[in-house]
């Protein structure tokens, strides 16, 4: 059993603290909000993810929040970072949170190992070793430890990981963190402190390269006749390409994707490399959540005066995080065409982020009178629509599905003039 000291009450640091205190270990989570250490402290989780509120509560004993550094600290054997890292404006990761945590430890006595969760471009761990020596604590090793977990699956990507990556300085400290992690299977990937805060930036810039490549696929489809969906299958079949995050849609969000392309495109330019290949993946995202734009104006001419739909706010499935989100630009862009924005989402508070549309409590509410939908979210719910009513409740039954959830001919066969993302309507 060992002491954890989690820096970090958000997605991440919650996850690795919950995760952590269910392999047995005595975990103290620190933040710096003291609203959301009073909520943990009742009981109440201030995130939404889904199997976190019973692990953390299965867990209680094990598990201590507070706002204060040295009891956070005290007695630890691992500190892990799990604050944010945020855009700066000139595309940079802001590394202000990580820099004060580093500064909390001065005087820390115990040997330990600071192991960094969040995502920092690369050389980030060198000079955080610089600033540890720096300040009288050679003492406390680092390892960078990153984190793959996808919102909505965070417990089960932790627990069951494709791989565990563990860079050191010092073999020491890495054998340590790999046996910190004894319980969970999965294959440990050893290597120095630059790699691993590479692989992190890396893993997640083939992901996205490859939901741009496809989306680009989709978009030559429409003009061809082909259907993504059947094409992303062909190609997913074959054993070198796999069938992973080949979905064609209306682009990536998320607080990831967006800010570490942003991240690792400013870490190559200010090495003086242009990373062209990257750039091209973040433009084609960006223009793909435009793109709809384009395809309801086919169908309805100018949108002044329009009234659509947007089904789902949350940038993904199974999470209330609109951060990046597609059905942010959205409204946005039928704003500035004049239309008025109708929108549902069965978790996100919508009127905190869309002050101008009106929030409707069903997809059937929200559809009554539109001219248009948009599936922007695939929610489980929207599959139990009655879209046969729907079409009688929408003024005009044209709806442009953004994440080829719904089957074209059923929808055709509701009353639907249906538009996926490189469909031919098969
Ligand atoms: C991602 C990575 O998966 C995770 O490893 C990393 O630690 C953080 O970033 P997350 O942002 O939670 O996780 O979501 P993910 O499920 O990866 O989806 C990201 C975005 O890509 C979503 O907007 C999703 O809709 C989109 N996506 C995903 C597609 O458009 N097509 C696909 O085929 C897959």
């Amino acid at each position: 059993m060992s002491r954890v000291a989690v820096f970090g009450a958000g997605y991440v640091g919650l996850v690795t603290g919950a995760c952590f205190a269910e392999l047995g270990h005595e975990v103290t989570i620190r933040d710096v909000l003291p609203e959301r250490i009073d909520a943990l402290r009742r009981g109440e989780v201030p995130i939404f993810e889904p199997g976190l509120e019973e692990l953390l509560a299965r867990n209680a004993d094990r598990l201590t929040y507070t706002l204060d550094v040295a009891e956070a600290v005290r007695d630890a054997d691992f500190l892990y970072v799990a604050v944010g890292t945020p855009p700066t404006y000139s595309g940079d990761a802001d590394l202000s949170a990580v820099w004060t945590v580093v500064d909390e430890l001065r005087g820390l006595e115990q040997p330990a190992a600071l192991v960094m969760k969040s995502t920092v471009p690369v050389g980030t761990g060198a000079t955080v070793r610089h600033r540890l020596d720096d300040a009288g604590l050679g003492h406390v090793g680092y390892v960078s430890n990153p984190e793959f977990t996808a919102e909505g699956n965070a417990i089960r990507d932790f627990q069951h990981p494709d791989r565990i990556v563990i860079g050191a300085f010092d073999a020491a400290h890495g054998d340590a963190v790999a046996e910190l992690h004894r319980g969970i299977d999965g294959p440990i990937v050893r290597c120095d402190v630059a790699s691993a805060e590479m692989i992190k930036l890396a893993a997640n810039a083939a992901l996205m390269t490859r939901i741009s490549f496809i989306n680009e696929i989709a978009n030559v489809c429409e003009a061809t006749g082909a259907d993504v969906v059947r094409v992303a299958e062909g190609i997913g079949l074959d054993s070198r390409i796999g069938p992973s995050f080949l979905r064609a849609g209306i682009g990536y969000g998320g607080s990831c994707f967006p800010k570490d392309s942003l991240a690792l495109k400013q870490l190559a330019a200010s090495s003086g490399y242009h990373f062209q290949l990257l750039n091209a993946v973040i433009e084609v995202n960006e223009l793909q959540k435009r793109r709809v734009i384009g395809k309801l104006k086919r169908h309805l001419g100018s949108l002044r005066g329009t009234s659509v739909a947007l089904l789902g706010l949350a940038f993904k499935p199974n999470t209330d995080d609109t951060r990046e989100a597609p059905s942010l630009v959205l409204a946005g862009r039928l704003a500035a065409e004049g239309a008025t924005v109708r929108a549902w989402d069965p978790i996100v508070d919508g009127q905190a982020i869309l002050p101008q549309a009106t929030i409707h409590a069903s997809p059937l509410e929200a559809l009554a009178g539109v001219d248009a939908a948009v599936l922007v979210t695939e929610w489980p719910e929207l599959a139990e629509v009655d879209w046969t009513e729907a079409a009688r409740t929408m003024s005009n039954a044209l709806l442009v599905d953004g994440r080829n959830m719904l089957d074209p001919a059923e929808l055709r066969a509701a009353g639907f003039v249906y538009e996926g993302i490189g469909r031919n309507g098969q």
